[in-house]
C-alpha cells in the first residue's frame, strides 16, 4: 500500500486542521497509509512522526490552529543547536526510513519553496496553500484568507463606535506579510476610510487633505486600516522598499514599532488631530475557520486526496474559478501574489471614496 506523510509549516492559520482531515480521510478511504509529522520540517528531520487513523482526524474540522504543530524551519538551512546546519538528506533519509512515497506539504510561500527543494532532493511532494496572507501564486485564493479577513472586520467594526464616540482617528494594523490582501479586503468589508498597503506607497500629505475633508463633511471620525508591510513615498524614494517583518527567532524584528504607531504618529502631527492606534497582530490568526474556509480546505485537502491515489506528485493543489486543480510546483514556488495595480477591488475602494494613499490612475 501507498504511504503519505503530512505536515504543516511556516504561520500557521485557521482551516489547517480542516485540510489535513480532507487530505487524511480522503486517503485513509483509499486505503493510503497516513503519517502525521509534528511541527513542520523540523519533525521530519527529527523524525518524530505519527500514524494517524480515522479517529485521529475526527472532531477537528472546527479547531483553528493544527494540531501536528508548525515551525519556520527549513530543512537547508536548521538551527541544531548553536549552529545552522543543511539538513536535507536527513529530511530525504527520514521520509524514506517512514516508507513515504509522498510528502504533503500544507503552507505558504515558504513552504512551497522548502517542499520545491525536498523533490529536487529526491522526495515526492504534494502541496496545499495555506495563508492568511493570500499570497500564495497559483490559486485564486489561500485557505484562512477568509476567516482571517473576518476578523480583522470585525476588529474594523468595533474601532468604528469607539472612534465615532471620541471623534478619533483610530489607525488599525493588519497582517500580510508584503502583501495588501487582507488589509484591502478587511478595509473595503468594514468601510475604513484610508487604507494603506504595501503595494502603492502612500503619500501622507493626500491622507491628512481625506481626513480634513471628512472633517469638513462634519464627519469626526475616521478609521485608518494599513498592512504590516505598508510604506510612505518618502521611505519608498529612500530605498527603503520593504518594511522587515519579524519572523520566529529575530528578536531585533520582534521590537520594531509597528507600523499603525508610525501612521499614527505622521498622522496626528500633520493634521493635528487625537489618533490612537491598533495592531491586530495574532489574534488574526487565531480560533475557528469561517464556513468558507472550511470548505476550501476540505476541497482542496480531498482533492490532493485523490491526486494522491493516482500518483499525481510535484504539484500543488490550487482553486481556479471553481475547480481544485494540480498546478506544477515550479510553477508556484519562489513566486509571492501582491495586490496588481489593475484589481478591482482598488476601483471599489475608490469608488465608496476611500483613500488609497495616493490617486489612482
Ligand atoms: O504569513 C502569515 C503571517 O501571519 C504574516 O501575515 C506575518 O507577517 C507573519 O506571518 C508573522 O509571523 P510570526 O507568526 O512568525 O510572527
Amino acid at each position: 500500500t501507498k504511504t503519505i506523510g503530512i505536515l504543516t509549516s511556516g504561520g500557521d492559520c485557521p482551516g489547517l486542521n480542516a485540510a489535513i482531515r480532507g487530505v487524511a480521510k480522503a486517503a485513509l478511504g483509499q486505503g493510503t497509509t497516513v503519517i502525521g509529522i509534528q511541527d513542520g520540517f523540523r519533525g521530519l528531520v527529527e523524525n518524530r512522526v505519527m500514524m494517524l487513523d480515522d479517529k485521529d482526524v475526527s472532531g477537528i474540522l472546527t479547531h483553528g490552529g493544527t494540531f501536528l504543530g508548525s515551525s519556520r524551519d527549513k530543512p537547508h538551512k536548521m538551527p541544531m543547536g548553536d549552529k545552522v546546519l543543511d539538513m536535507t538528506e536527513v529530511a530525504v533519509s527520514n521520509a524514506r526510513k517512514n516508507h513515504i512515497d509522498c510528502l504533503v506539504c500544507l503552507g505558504g510561500n515558504g513552504t512551497q519553496k522548502n517542499a520545491m527543494r525536498l523533490h529536487e532532493a529526491g522526495l515526492n511532494v504534494l502541496t496545499l496553500p495555506k495563508t492568511i496572507d493570500n499570497d500564495v501564486a497559483g490559486t485564486d485564493i489561500t485557505f484562512g484568507f477568509d476567516s482571517s479577513m473576518a476578523i480583522a472586520t470585525e476588529a474594523i467594526d468595533r474601532l468604528h463606535t469607539t472612534a465615532s464616540s471620541h471623534h478619533r482617528a483610530i489607525v488599525c494594523e493588519i497582517m500580510g506579510h508584503k502583501a495588501g490582501w487582507l488589509t484591502l479586503g478587511a478595509g473595503i468589508a468594514g468601510g475604513a476610510d484610508v487604507i494603506l498597503l504595501p503595494e502603492i506607497p502612500y503619500d501622507l500629505e493626500h491622507v491628512v487633505e481625506h481626513l480634513m475633508a471628512r472633517r469638513h463633511h462634519n464627519k469626526r471620525f475616521s478609521i485608518i486600516a494599513v498592512a504590516e508591510g505598508a510604506i510612505s513615498k518618502t521611505e519608498a524614494s529612500e530605498g527603503r522598499k520593504k518594511k522587515k517583518i519579524p519572523r520566529d527567532g529575530e528578536v531585533e524584528g520582534l521590537i520594531q514599532e509597528p507600523v499603525a504607531s508610525r501612521v499614527a504618529r505622521e498622522i496626528q502631527q500633520a493634521a493635528g488631530i487625537e489618533v490612537r492606534y491598533t495592531s491586530l497582530g495574532h489574534v488574526q490568526r487565531g480560533g475557528s475557520p469561517t464556513a468558507t474556509d472550511r470548505l476550501l480546505s476540505t476541497r482542496l485537502g480531498t482533492k490532493a486526496g485523490e491526486l494522491l491515489h493516482d500518483g499525481i506528485y510535484n504539484v500543488m493543489v490550487g482553486l481556479k474559478g471553481e475547480t481544485c486543480e494540480a498546478v506544477p510546483l515550479n510553477e508556484v514556488a519562489g513566486r509571492t501574489k501582491v495586490v496588481p495595480a489593475d484589481h478591482p477591488w482598488l476601483k471599489t475602494a475608490a469608488l465608496v471614496d476611500t483613500c488609497l494613499g495616493d490617486q489612482l490612475e
